[in-house]
């Protein structure tokens, strides 16, 4: 039986909940290891005047940009300083790099040292950036048809703006790496990183070392969601830095609070739309102009962005459509890669686009969607020219609307809106349509190495990293499958530069299928030889020519296709193999085909395939404190035939009250000088159980997806942009007390966020008298 489709348990599952699994700061500490940290720069923007390390080298070891061989580097742009210079650009910027022995001489060398910073005017915003015209890349735009003429001639016209704010990764494990010195200037890193390749990379830049003297191991991480994808990489340079000069080991570890201090999120954005409608709510033009909070350094932003724009269509056609957006250089932490990554800013935005629409023409808001979906034959071309092919999302809206009952639920709130004097509902509908491949075109490549060993169990090494996301179970299910032996033959090795060159973060929820692919590559090259071995095999046993091509492998046995009998155990052709001097291992290589994007022109075929989903969610507030709880979440998606439905299933449980969390609970605050008051879970508040919605149906279609690895679908992100159903139910049940106008409201919809509103509204309506109370006139 093939072990794909089926529910095998995550390779860690019994390591997670035991303490078994190994995370950085979990490894013993080793002979003459040196634990490192920090200074940072305390103020958003200033310069360096000078530093007075006072008796700090007493402590331990000092080393500041100076001891770099390069401090620059970026992963698009190379515009980030490692270690600020004379200028600091952000609360959090490294400075001092202090090696000692423990924390505490680690503290007292910290406390000695002095820093002597002229501040800056610092930008906090994106207004103040775009009026000092404080930008990062350039303006980038997707342009389809005539958008003036659309405009001109439009029967309505509808304009806003649509702000979200920022969102911690708050993985469990924070930033960490152990770099470890070898003979002759080697250094292999165990790094918590979903990029092993990029850090290898920049440590060998930064160090002035050649790339094969740098190894970069990562077992695993306690989560990752984007924010290992680029940052993963300073604390491990920072490490190198130590055991290279000193030669010893260094590790780091951020705490929670610094962590959550220094490092970037997910970026804010703030989006001027403007957009032509028909009396049906059908929409003929769209203007968009994105507006990105990239922070103080390039990171990923501008490739965040053109996500950002290239899901700016969303489920809906766009038949005339002008898409710009810009990042703007801030002076706050650099933001980067968080699930979705500026997909999710893009999606929302025509999200909020379509509600108005419904709202200012009275219409059903799940109606309007299903009248702007992708269609099945036409209106099926996005607005950079890709074909909308496998289209479900039709399929998914009516679906939904059945499952979801929502016309009677609708109702349902009608009804009680009218009657509850405490309680206001809202409900509402949305969708997804996540574009699958990195939009670099040149990151969509994987490398595998599959090592066969004589006793018939496998080891299996890609550029795949696993944070929790299942990706090793699922390249497991894979291998199982292409050589017909039980799962539990096969391992997933630690991911290590040493095995995989060159390769890409496991991002862009691609994991699976590119490491995947080009794990069954190199099985498919190593079968073949097996399979030409067996058949001759079976001729000299006397079954009459057998054929490489008829040797079938199944159930841990081999045999030929025609005459089933004999059969030879898997691992008895392996050392058959063996003795006849033919290689049971392989490297594998795949490369996503058909890809084709201009980012210049912001036009092409960016993405192999869309994973696509809609969602009913139905919140309900307390009119008296703004406080809100989701009753009720109905999820239905197209993830292709999943390798592992259980692991798919919380893949989209997660990704959904993540997204939750984002649009509702987290919100980031920053004092006046730009630090950071919501440094812990104390003060910035993620879901947790009680949040979880108590009625929470989580479906698929059955849908195949021919383009990719056994028919599966890309997992990780899409789900999480469904949560918006959830702020937009908020936003539905506001627009119960303006009278037919537009409720505003800005994402997060924390309770704060929905009691200012509320209040608003009521004043609006009972001519800002303050002595009224919530309750509405029955
Ligand atoms: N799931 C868990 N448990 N932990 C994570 O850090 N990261 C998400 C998603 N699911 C993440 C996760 C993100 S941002 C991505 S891009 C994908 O997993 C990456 O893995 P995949 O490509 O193998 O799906
Ligand atoms: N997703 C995640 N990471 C990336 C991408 C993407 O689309 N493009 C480049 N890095
Ligand atoms: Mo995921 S944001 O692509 O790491």
């Amino acid at each position: 039986m093939s072990s794909v489709g089926t529910n095998i348990p995550h390779d860690s599952a019994v390591g997670h909940v035991s303490g078994g699994s190994v995370y950085i700061d979990d490894m013993a500490p080793l002979r003459g290891e040196l634990i490192v940290d920090f200074v940072w720069s305390p103020v958003a923007h200033g310069r360096i005047r000078g530093i007075d390390f006072g008796d700090a080298a007493s402590f331990g070891h000092l080393f500041t940009y100076r001891d770099l061989h390069h401090n620059l580097f970026g992963a698009i742009i190379q515009d980030e300083f490692l270690l600020a210079e004379d200028v600091v650009s952000f609360i959090g910027h490294p400075i001092v790099v202090i090696a000692a022995e423990s924390r505490a001489l680690i503290r007292k060398a910290k406390a000695a040292i002095k820093l002597d910073i002229e501040e800056l005017e610092p930008v906090f915003t994106i207004d103040e950036a775009k009026r000092r015209r404080l930008f990062i890349g350039k303006t980038m735009t997707i342009k389809r048809g005539d958008v003036d003429a659309a405009f001109a001639s439009a029967r309505n016209i509808h304009e806003g703006t649509f702000i979200n704010g920022g969102q911690d990764h708050f993985y469990l494990e924070s930033q960490a790496a152990l770099a470890v010195p070898g003979e002759f200037d080697q250094l292999t890193v165990h790094s918590s990183t979903q990029n092993p390749s990029e850090v290898q990379d920049v440590i060998a830049h930064l160090l002035g070392l050649p790339i094969n003297k740098v190894t970069v191991v990562t077992k695993r991480m306690g989560g990752g969601f984007g924010g290992k994808e680029c940052q993963a990489t300073h604390p491990a340079a920072i490490a190198a830095l130590v055991a290279h000069k000193l030669k010893r080991p260094a590790r780091i570890a951020y705490s929670k609070d610094d962590d959550m201090c220094v490092t970037g999120g997910r970026h804010p954005f703030q989006n001027d739309y403007r957009v032509a409608f028909d009396d049906d709510g059908v929409i003929t033009a769209a203007q968009i102009d994105f507006f990105s909070d990239g922070g103080a350094f390039a990171d990923l932003s501008t490739s965040v962005l053109g996500r950002a724009l290239t899901h700016a269509d969303n489920a809906y056609y766009l038949p005339n459509a002008l898409i710009r957006g810009t990042v703007c250089r801030t002076n706050l932490p650099p933001n980067t890669a968080f699930r979705g990554f500026g997909g999710p800013q893009g999606i929302a935005t025509i999200e909020n686009i379509l509600e108005e629409i419904a709202v200012l023409l009275k219409l059903d808001p799940l109606e309007v969607r299903r009248r702007n979906c992708y269609g099945i034959d036409d209106r099926n071309i996005t607005p950079y020219g890709q074909v909308v092919r496998n289209n479900h999302l039709p399929q998914l809206f009516d679906e939904i609307a059945e499952r979801g009952e929502y016309s009677s639920r609708l109702a349902e709130v009608r009804q009680c809106n009218a009657t509850s004097r405490t309680h206001l509902r809202g409900i509402a509908c949305t969708a997804v349509k996540f574009g699958i491949s990195f939009n670099t075109k040149f990151l969509n490549q994987a490398n595998a190495l599959v090592n066969v060993y004589l006793d018939g169990s496998v080891q299996v090494s890609t550029g795949a990293t696993e944070m929790g996301q299942g990706v090793n179970t699922k390249i497991r299910q894979i291998v199982a499958d292409e050589f017909g032996i039980d799962a539990e033959r096969v391992l997933l090795m630690p991911t290590s530069t040493e095995k995989n060159n060159n390769t890409s973060a496991t991002a862009a929820s691609s994991g699976a299928d590119l490491n995947g692919s080009a794990a069954a590559d190199a099985c498919r090259k190593i079968r073949a030889r097996m399979a030409a071995v067996a058949a001759e095999y079976f001729e000299r046993a006397g079954c009459g020519e057998a054929s490489a091509d008829d040797v079938v492998f199944e159930n841990g046995e081999v045999f030929d296709r025609r005459k089933p009998d004999p059969r030879v155990a898997f691992a008895a052709l392996v050392k058959m193999c063996h003795l006849e001097r033919v290689s049971v291992g392989e490297r594998g290589f795949y490369s996503t085909q058909g890809l084709d994007w201009d980012v210049d022109k912001g036009c092409g075929a960016p993405f192999l395939y869309f994973t696509q989903g809609v969602a009913i969610s139905e919140v309900e507030i307390d009119r008296f404190t703004g406080m809100m709880r989701v009753r009720r979440c109905d999820l239905l998606m197209d993830i292709g035939k999943p390798i592992n439905p259980g692991i798919d299933r919380g893949q989209i449980t997660g990704a959904f009250i993540q997204g939750m969390g984002w649009l509702t609970n987290e919100e980031l605050r920053r004092d006046a000088k730009g630090n950071v008051l919501s440094h812990s879970p104390t003060t910035y508040k993620i879901p947790n159980i009680q949040d979880v919605p108590p009625v929470f149906n989580v479906d698929w279609i059955d849908a195949e997806n021919p383009l990719n690895i056994r028919s599966s679908k890309a997992v990780g992100e899409p789900p999480l942009v469904l949560a918006i159903s959830v702020w937009m139910a908020v936003k539905n049940a506001l627009s119960f007390l303006t009278n037919g106008e537009i409720p505003k409201l800005h994402a997060p919809a924390t309770g704060e966020e929905i009691l200012t509103r509320m209040t608003s509204y009521r004043h609006a309506q009972h001519g800002g008298d303050a002595r009224e109370v919530a309750a509405p006139q029955l």
